[in-house]
């Protein structure tokens, strides 16, 4: 399906609805009852691993096998994990996260000036798939590009309130040395040259964009759900929780986790073209999150992706006669329409790319 040029149905902004004070939602944001965050199990007590980086660079080699062990372990067991020590800021991440809760506290009219389209996203949204009639998610969300250089923007970029451009763009750089230390790393423990997953990604030419998501306080938490379950399409994600407010699952085997962020804590999980490169060694995880009916929830999910127009297929190393190349080859642009025009739906596009057999 091709994407249309404008919303098939009116935009209804999450935040304009929490506003109005009303205390039943409507209809097109509830679950069907198996989705419902209520009636799905939850496992209380366990959190998803924390990995402290800070001897990564600079401890000697025992200590930096040790932390590098710790990583293959969260990204073949889990998808999932928290830094600490990651060497952003706490200044910038809290920063980073308090401009942009200010940002939506600014009347409509300032963020409907940057209200987005279905053909890009870029901007400010209200909802992922385009199809009317959808179930619509509780959250507002505002999306743009940091690279490559010619996606970026500026003037689609908020301007108001003063700095958000700068802070937005530092934050942006300190990830994009995390995320490349990262795909480094994973790609040392995954037995392929250290910089295989970066020249698979495109090299110098990877792809990065920022999704600021805001979950609006919602009258009826448990009849839907801020983010409906998914895997990200991309390759990594660093994720930058609220760390006032909790919110997100992680899917453990048929249970769901609920996140507890450590202090300045990054989450960093493994997207669907990671799970296609590594043939399943790591595999993208689903999660969503829940709302709250007192509490607003900012977050901040910084995707690193490969190259639009790079074929992304399983490393031939990680291909063997017993292991046999689990995934069909396919571009990340071809991969991103299916996001686009249905908007979240659990791993099903991941899996649809799996070879038949
Ligand atoms: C996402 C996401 C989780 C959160 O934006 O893809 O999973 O906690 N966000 O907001
Ligand atoms: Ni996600």
């Amino acid at each position: 399906m091709d994407c249309p040029s404008d919303w098939l149905e009116p935009i209804v902004r999450v935040q304009t609805l929490s506003d109005t004070g009303n205390l039943i939602i409507p209809n097109q944001y509830i679950k069907p009852v198996s989705e419902r965050p209520s009636l799905t199990m939850q496992l209380d007590g366990l959190n998803i691993p924390i990995i402290d980086l800070y001897e990564l660079e600079n401890g000697d080699p025992t200590t930096q096998r040790a932390i590098m062990e710790q990583i293959s372990i969260a990204c073949r067991e889990w998808g999932f994990f928290q830094v600490v020590n990651h060497g952003v800021s706490g200044e910038l991440v809290d920063g980073v996260r308090e401009i942009w809760r200010d940002f939506f506290h600014q009347p409509m009219e300032v963020k409907q000036s940057y209200a987005n389209a279905p053909k890009t996203y870029e901007g400010y949204g209200s909802r992922l798939g385009v199809q009317k009639g959808a179930l619509l998610d509780w959250s507002d969300y505002f999306f743009l590009h940091c690279l490559p250089s010619k996606l970026k923007d500026h003037h689609k970029w908020p301007s108001q309130p003063p700095f958000i451009r700068d802070v937005t763009e530092e934050y942006s750089n300190e990830i994009v040395r995390l995320g490349k230390l990262l795909l480094k790393i994973f790609s040392i423990n995954l037995g392929l040259q250290e910089d295989y997953l970066q020249g698979a990604f495109g090299g110098d030419d990877i792809g990065a964009c920022l999704r600021v998501n805001f979950y609006p306080k919602c009258p009826q938490p448990d009849l839907t759900l801020g983010l409906s379950s998914h895997s990200d399409p991309g390759g990594v994600t660093f994720l930058l929780p609220d760390e006032h407010v909790s919110g997100l699952q992680v899917r453990k085997a048929n249970e769901w986790i609920t996140v507890k962020p450590a202090r300045h804590a990054i989450i960093v999980n493994i997207g669907d073209q990671v799970e296609i490169l590594t043939n399943g060694i790591y595999k993208s995880v689903e999660h969503r999150v829940v709302v709250n009916p007192d509490k607003e929830r900012v977050s901040l999910a910084y995707f690193f992706n490969p190259k639009s127009d790079v074929l992304i297929k399983p490393a031939t190393q990680l291909v063997t006669s017993t292991k046999p190349a689990l995934y069909q080859p396919m571009t990340f642009d071809e991969y991103r329409v299916f996001i686009r025009t249905k908007g979240p739906q659990g791993k099903s596009q991941v899996e649809s790319l799996k070879s038949p057999r």
